[in-house]
């Protein structure tokens, strides 16, 4: 018998080739008279976003995103709204653009400052509005531009905080896999394991449900099968709109489940080091995978649905590992970071905030600090 669930997507999604054409009909839906253009400067330059971006009437840009937002970031971009009278954010971009539009639209035209909103802040303020956002995603992997949360680097801790609210998930997600075609292989190959380490830990959160489990799964066949040839031929459309819609999937799936110890972990590998967020977080997964305690009873359903077999929950971890090595091989892409000089002081200092991490608590099996620290030690 299947388990009670909720499940909540308030975004339009409008995906397919050349759908960011209808993002003027978007603009007018919402009542945005002052649209806010919000991208990074090697975005803007690229044909087919500077063409849809001139095609937004009465539009202003902000182009200073820079990857993994900080605090002081956002508080430029909630400023840089209010100055130009912003009623609406349109977002082309990964993770980073769409995050900080999210933290943006809640800061716009109050008094506060970001902090106030972190989920960690001892007397949080609640978010009781925020302006529309239409995402348009360039990556394929983020997820943000269906969920309710909002990643953002605290420019005095170097902490990766976050924003959670209902009101901050985007109102309309126009996924055009045509705008993913010039990304390049490394992006496309982290990105696209930001989108797998999604689906594997909303499949293994504690918070898990039998909907967001079918999104994972089939997140988790699109991008075994087309993240090398997305890697390899950046033009194979194909495996191009397959990986959108694995990312697609997965994030909703996550914006659900939240993560387990792949993003507790990860987030503070690219708070260290600077490497990339989806990167970070799949290099624990094949651990990971060793501390998913009951809900192993999901690997073995994703695997019996990807072999067409029959397996032991056992079986199904092992076969999951292997199939995880299988496709770092092929993406060309080490599993450890023995390119990284980790030292020891280092190691501790991230399993004491990867402990602190809120993914950490939706983890199957609750994990001792020493465990965590032999995660991180065992990648060096
Ligand atoms: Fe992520």
């Amino acid at each position: 018998m299947l388990d009670s669930f909720e499940f909540y997507c308030p975004t339009k999604i409008e995906f397919g080739q050349h759908s960011v054409d209808k993002m003027k009909d978007y603009i007018e839906a919402l009542g945005i008279k002052n649209p806010i253009v919000v991208t990074d400067k090697v975005l803007i330059q690229i044909p087919a976003i500077k063409e849809a971006i001139e095609k937004i009437k009465n539009v202003t840009i902000f182009d200073e995103v820079l990857p993994n937002p900080t605090s002081d970031l956002v508080m430029k971009l909630k400023k840089f709204v209010e100055d130009h009278k912003g009623d609406g954010l349109v977002v082309f971009g990964g993770g980073s653009p769409i995050d900080s539009a999210k933290g943006a639209a809640v800061l716009a035209y109050t008094p506060h400052d970001v902090k106030e909103y972190y989920d960690s802040a001892e007397n949080k303020l609640p978010i009781k509005q925020a302006l529309p956002i239409i995402a348009v995603p360039t990556t394929a992997g983020t997820g943000s531009e269906v969920s309710k949360y909002s990643v953002i680097t605290d420019e005095e801790t170097n902490l990766k905080e976050s924003i959670t609210s209902d009101l901050i998930i985007p109102k309309v997600a126009i996924i055009d896999p045509l705008l993913t075609v010039g990304m390049p292989p490394s992006v496309t190959v982290s990105t696209g394991l930001d989108a797998l380490s999604h689906a594997l830990e909303s499949l293994v959160s504690t918070i898990e449900n039998p909907l967001t489990n079918i999104m994972a799964i089939h997140a988790i066949e699109l991008i075994l099968d087309n993240l090398n040839l997305a890697r390899i031929d950046g033009e194979n459309i194909k495996a191009r709109s397959n990986m959108s819609f694995a990312a697609l999937l997965a994030g909703m799936a996550m914006s659900h489940c939240c993560g387990t110890i792949g993003h507790a972990m990860g987030c503070q590998l690219t708070s260290q080091y600077s490497i990339p967020h989806g990167l970070a977080c799949a290099v624990i997964q094949k651990n990971a995978l060793d501390y998913v305690g009951d809900k192993g009873k999901n690997i073995k359903l994703l695997v019996d649905y990807l072999d067409k077999s029959d397996n032991t929950i056992g079986e199904a971890i092992s076969k999951m590992k292997d199939k995880l090595d299988k496709l770092f091989i092929q993406l060309e892409t080490k599993m450890d970071l023995s390119d990284y000089d980790m030292k020891s002081e280092e190691i501790e200092k991230m399993t004491k905030d990867a402990m602190q991490h809120g993914c950490m608590g939706l983890n199957p099996v609750k994990l001792e600090k020493e465990t965590v620290k032999d995660l991180f030690e065992s990648l060096k």
